[in-house]
Order: C-alpha cells, then sequence, then structure tokens
C-alpha cells in the first residue's frame, strides 16, 4: 500500500474519508501500528505519562522524546510520523521552536511536529510552516497547561467557544496542516470540522471532526486506572500480558518450561 504523508490528509478530507491516528513510543508498537495500516502515529510527550510514569506532560524534554522518535521512525515504514514538541521547547518564541524543531527533524527523521496552542503559538506555526516543518497544532484542552486550566476539563463550553474558533481558524491561517481538538464538545467540533479546510483530529471531540486519536495503551487496555469518558478499550491487552507473565513465571517454578522443545 501506499505510504501516508501530508497530502493524503487533505485528500482524504477532500473526499470526506474518516482517518486515525494513534500513538507510539517504541519500535515494537510501531512495527504493528503500521501493519494495521493506521495511517498517521504521534510520539505524543504523553509518553511521560505512558512510559515514564510522570502525572503529566510537563516533565518530559526533547532528549528524552528523541529516542522514541527515531524508534517510531523505524518501525513505521508507511505511516506519517508525527513528533510532539514538550513543554517548554517551543513557547518562548519561534526562534526557539525553530531550533528544538530543527534538532527533531535532523536527529529523528520524523515528518511533523506538533504543539500545544491556538492563537498565543501562531507566530511559531508560521515560522516552522516557512521553514519546510509541517505543523499539526492542539487546541481545546492542552495537558500541558493544565495547572492554567484548572485540570482535566472540557474546553470550549459557553463563552469559551468563542476563543476555541478563533484559536481554530488562527492555527490554520498560521499554516498548520491539521489541527487536534481535545475534550470540546461534539457539536462545537462538527462546526470547525466544517468551518476548517484541514483536518481536525478529535479526542474527546465527539464524531464529526475528520479524524480521531487515542493514546495506544488507553485503547488496548494498558493503561491502569480510571481512564476518561472519551476512551474506548478495544483490547485487555494488560491482562493479556499480565496472565501471560503469570504462567511464565508458574511454568518456571514448576519446572515445565522450558521443554525439550525449547532446549539444545
Ligand atoms: O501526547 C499525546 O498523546 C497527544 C494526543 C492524545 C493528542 O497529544
Ligand atoms: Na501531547
Amino acid at each position: 500500500r501506499r505510504v501516508t504523508r501530508i497530502h493524503h490528509l487533505a485528500q482524504m478530507k477532500a473526499e470526506g474519508e474518516k482517518w486515525s491516528m494513534l500513538t507510539a513510543y517504541d519500535y515494537s508498537s510501531a512495527r504493528i501500528f503500521d501493519a494495521a495500516e493506521i495511517p498517521v502515529l504521534l510520539v505524543g510527550d504523553s509518553a511521560a505519562n505512558v512510559v515514564l510514569g510522570y502525572d503529566t506532560t510537563i516533565p518530559v524534554t526533547v532528549d528524552e522524546m528523541i529516542p522514541l522518535i527515531r524508534a517510531v521512525v523505524r518501525g513505521a515504514p508507511h505511516a506519517l510520523v508525527v513528533a510532539d514538541m514538550p513543554f517548554g521547547s517551543y513557547e518562548i518564541g519561534p526562534q526557539h521552536a525553530l531550533e528544538n524543531a530543527f534538532r527533531i527533524f535532523k536527529e529523528t527523521g520524523a515528518h511533523a511536529v506538533k504543539l500545544e496552542g491556538g492563537e498565543r503559538v501562531a507566530p511559531q506555526i508560521a515560522a516552522l510552516s516557512a521553514a519546510g516543518i509541517p505543523v499539526m497544532a492542539h487546541i481545546g484542552f492542552t495537558p500541558q497547561s493544565v495547572n492554567g486550566l484548572g485540570g482535566f476539563r472540557v474546553q470550549g463550553r459557553g463563552d469559551g467557544a468563542d476563543q476555541l474558533i478563533a484559536d481554530a481558524i488562527a492555527v490554520q491561517e498560521a499554516g498548520a496542516f491539521a489541527v487536534v481538538m481535545e475534550m470540546v464538545p461534539a457539536d462545537l467540533a462538527g462546526q470547525i470540522t466544517r468551518k476548517l479546510t484541514i483536518p481536525t483530529v478529535g479526542i474527546g471531540a465527539g464524531n464529526e471532526t475528520d479524524a480521531q486519536v487515542l493514546v495506544w495503551q488507553d485503547m488496548a487496555g494498558l493503561t491502569h486506572g480510571k481512564t476518561a469518558r472519551f476512551v474506548k478499550r478495544f483490547a485487555d491487552v494488560g491482562g493479556e500480558l499480565r496472565s501471560a507473565a503469570e504462567q511464565y513465571a508458574d511454568e518456571v517454578r514448576r519446572g515445565v518450561f522450558p521443554g525439550p522443545e525449547h532446549s539444545y
């Protein structure tokens, strides 16, 4: 099958074809999602949570993200690989964003970067786009700003709707090739999707966006504890893996593994 590149996403919007994005943080999972023909893989800064065990995405650094991005690029020859710019790597200004995005591009082979914010990061999006670095924007609930937003809350309700629309238009005008909308009312996400010419990617944004994204550990049942309302568990990989580990330990304990067929 063909590889997915930026222009294919615009084509899919024009043709009304919905597509999916999943996160990936390592070679093994990237290979599986690439084989499953997931067209876009996001090396999310959610690595802070699901890979590194932090409570928020705030602590993860560019240095920590780079080896993960490289591994996903090696595992996914067909997918478009988008790399998240971590908190503190782009906010200071366009120059700062360029320095970090150049580094990510030169050291990893990612095809695009993603950063959080609407109007406030439009200059960064414009600078990166002009330099040949495609940018996926991310508006609505932006986890790097969890402290400023006062927790995990739906955005764009009431007066917030106008700001969300303004943010969506600002990132499109600045040159973003797509925009993630996280935790926003479904009707508003649909309205924005119809208004924009670039594809919208929803997470907790209802069924009317052009695409969807989930953290793979959430959708595969590998995340421990309570997951957000917007998560659907498509498998119980966590339960399967735990059971495999328990069986392995049990067979070793009973002297059943390794058998003659595993021995030289
Ligand atoms: O880091 C991440 O996983 C994300 C997606 C959930 C959009 O930004
Ligand atoms: Na992210």
